[in-house]
């Protein structure tokens, strides 16, 4: 075990979305920490996420499904935040195969590896989604979990084996459960980066059934502070909902986007709804917050910045449409 305060994390899943923006934090928020990631570079993975930081970290590319790989790059961490999965619930739809693989299989050999490693703290990061649709109130960590798509079923079962690790060896696992994420790097399939670059093109943007379908929103940067809360705050066991409570309409969301990019609504075009799509998201996160993280950026100026970040970095997102 090290002798001083400073952990050595393997992040993996740290070239997607959420794990390139966390890399970013630790390397900011905890400048003597060392950090792997461990990525498969599916699709949504993209080496170029980490271009400016990966000469400070160590980059193994490989699969949390399988052990050799894991055992490889687990050598000399103390801890693991788990972001690999497959997260696109149209996928899942269509094909759930890699969903059931990844997202349970893939989690029980980290699992498994942090139990005979004996490692000090593993951070599972679930979804919200695990809860299903919310009729009215917010969901509370403790409520049944739910869920309606493959997606949401498989990372259900993500958390299921990591609370199993808890209560039966007393693995220090921690859970988080966030609600949607948006900002940089997110991959161009999910709804903001996907309608930001369409609208950019004057392409239509089609919208699920009514549009009036809910999701609470997260910036990115907010959702990595509290996985950090977590990761030092989070006692063993517990699972910590992660929501801002910007509760918007899909239709909402689409219409803030056309008017930061100065676009006409009639590019919106609705489309036959999602098979299975919940209506609403709703959580509380008053757990998060009694350990002190609340969100720092208020969704408007967050979601300005990221329509920015878009317009900046189209050498970014133009091979990938
Ligand atoms: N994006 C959201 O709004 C949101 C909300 C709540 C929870 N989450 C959860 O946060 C985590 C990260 O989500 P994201 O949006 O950054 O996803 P993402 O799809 O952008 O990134 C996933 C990363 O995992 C990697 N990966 C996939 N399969 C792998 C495997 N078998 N081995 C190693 N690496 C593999 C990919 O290459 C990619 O880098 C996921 O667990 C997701 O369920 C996301």
């Amino acid at each position: 075990m090290r002798q001083d305060n400073n952990m050595r994390l393997l992040i993996t899943g740290g070239a997607g979305f959420i794990g390139c923006n966390f890399v970013r934090h630790v390397l900011e928020a905890h400048p003597g920490y060392e950090v792997v990631v461990l990525d498969k570079l599916t699709y949504a993975g993209r080496r170029e996420n980490l271009t400016d930081i990966l000469k400070e970290i160590t980059f193994v590319h490989g699969d949390i499904c399988n052990s050799d790989d894991v055992y490889d790059a687990l050598k000399g961490c103390d801890t693991v935040v788990n972001f690999a999965a497959e997260t696109h619930v149209d996928r899942s739809i269509n094909d759930a195969d890699a969903f059931v693989r990844t997202n349970v299989l893939g989690t029980h050999t980290l699992l498994e590896a942090a139990r005979k490693l004996n490692l000090q703290k593993f951070v599972q990061i679930g979804t919200d989604e695990v809860y299903g649709s919310a009729e009215s109130g917010s969901f509370i960590e403790s409520d049944p979990l739910n869920p309606s798509s493959p997606y949401s079923a498989s990372k259900a079962g993500a958390d299921l084996m990591a609370h199993a690790y808890f209560a039966t060896y007393g693995l220090p696992v921690s859970i988080t459960r966030s609600s949607n994420n948006f900002g940089p790097y997110q991959y161009p399939e999910k709804l903001i980066p996907f309608f930001i670059l369409r609208a950019m093109r004057d392409e239509k943007l089609p919208v699920y059934g009514s549009g009036l379908n809910v999701r609470d929103w997260l910036y990115v940067r907010d959702n990595c502070s509290a996985i950090d809360m977590v990761l030092h705050k989070g006692q063993p066991g517990e699972i910590y909902n992660i929501g801002a409570a910007n509760e918007l309409t899909n239709l909402n969301i689409t219409k803030m986007i056309l008017s930061h990019l100065k676009k006409t609504e009639s590019l919106i075009e609705h489309v036959t709804d999602r098979l299975g799509h919940d209506f609403r998201y709703s959580i509380n996160s008053s757990k998060i917050r009694a350990l002190g993280w609340k969100p720092e950026r208020s969704f408007e100026s967050a979601l300005q910045d990221t329509v920015d970040w878009y317009i900046k970095n189209e050498e970014w997102w133009c091979g990938l449409l």
